[in-house]
C-alpha cells in the first residue's frame, strides 16, 4: 500500500514539476542500502537528509543507521512531506527549499547544527538551475565541520558530482547498477581521506541525545539536552 501510494505521489510530482524531481522513479532498495552503508551506524551519528521525496532513502537510514530522533528530513514538496509524516513517526520532517537550508533549520528550532555528522542528499543537482545549485552547495558548506560527510548520488556515472563540490575531498565513490537509472554514490568531506577526522578517536556518549529542538516546535521522541 505504502509502495503504491509513494509511487502515485512521486508520479504526480514528476508530471507537475519534473525539474526538481530529476528522476524517473524513487530510488531502488539497492541504492538506498548503499547510501545507508556509507553512513554506517554509530551512536555518534546525526543525519540530515535533503530531498527525502517519498522516503526510499529515509527508510533505509532508519533501518540501518540512526533512530528517528537523530534524523531530520527536508523536502520541498508539500504532498511528499505529508506522505513522509504518515510513514515516519518521530522523524523531524521539514518542508522547504534547500537553498535556505540553514535558516530553515534555525526557524524549525534545530539549535544544535554542529551535531550533524552526515548530510545525505538526493537533490538532482544536475537538473536544478545553476544559481540554485550554488546556493545549495554554499548551505552544505556552512553545515560541514571536519567530521561531517556529505553523501550525494547522481545519474552521471562518468563524472559524478565532484565538480560541484570542488572545495571538498572525495572520500569514496561507487556505482549502483540496480537502480533506474544506475547511480554513482559519492561521499565528500572537508578533509582528505588520509587525515583522521576530528573526534574520530573520541568515545561515543553512553546514551546519545536526540537533536535539540527549541522554540515551541512539535517534538516527538525528544528528551532534554544533557
Ligand atoms: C531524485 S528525487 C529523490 C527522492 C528520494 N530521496 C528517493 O531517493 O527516492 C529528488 C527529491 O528532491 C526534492 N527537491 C528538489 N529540489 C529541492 C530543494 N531545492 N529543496 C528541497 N527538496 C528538493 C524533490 O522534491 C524530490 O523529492
Amino acid at each position: 500500500m505504502t509502495w503504491f501510494k509513494a509511487l502515485a505521489v512521486f508520479g504526480q510530482e514528476l508530471i507537475t514539476d519534473p525539474r526538481p524531481i530529476g528522476a524517473a522513479c524513487p530510488s531502488s532498495p539497492r541504492l538506498a542500502r548503499r547510501v545507508a552503508r556509507m553512513v554506517g551506524n554509530s551512536p555518534e551519528h546525526y543525519v540530515l537528509e535533503i530531498g527525502a521525496g517519498t522516503g526510499s532513502i529515509t527508510s533505509a537510514l532508519l533501518k540501518h543507521c540512526v533512530p528517528p530522533e537523530r534524523l531530520i528530513a527536508l523536502e520541498r514538496s508539500a504532498s511528499m512531506v505529508r506522505l513522509l509524516q504518515q510513514r515516519f513517526q518521530g522523524v523531524r520532517i521539514i518542508e522547504g527549499d534547500a537553498c535556505e537550508l540553514t535558516s530553515l533549520l534555525a526557524r524549525s528550532g534545530v539549535s544544535d547544527l554542529g551535531r550533524i555528522t552526515h548530510i545525505v542528499s538526493s537533490l538532482p543537482l544536475r537538473s536544478l538551475q545553476p544559481d540554485q545549485v550554488q546556493l545549495i552547495t554554499g548551505e552544505f558548506l556552512k553545515l560541514m565541520k571536519q567530521r561531517t560527510q556529505l553523501i550525494q548520488y547522481t545519474y552521471n556515472l562518468r563524472h559524478g558530482s565532484r565538480e560541484l563540490f570542488d572545495r571538498l575531498y572525495q572520500r569514496s565513490s561507487s556505482v549502483v547498477w540496480l537502480n533506474l537509472p544506475p547511480a554513482r554514490v559519492e561521499a565528500f568531506s572537508t578533509v582528505p581521506a588520509t587525515e583522521p577526522r576530528s573526534g574520530s578517536r573520541k568515545r561515543p556518549p553512553a546514551k546519545p541525545a536526540p537533536f535539540v529542538l527549541t522554540g515551541g516546535t512539535k517534538v516527538v521522541n525528544a528528551s532534554p539536552r544533557h
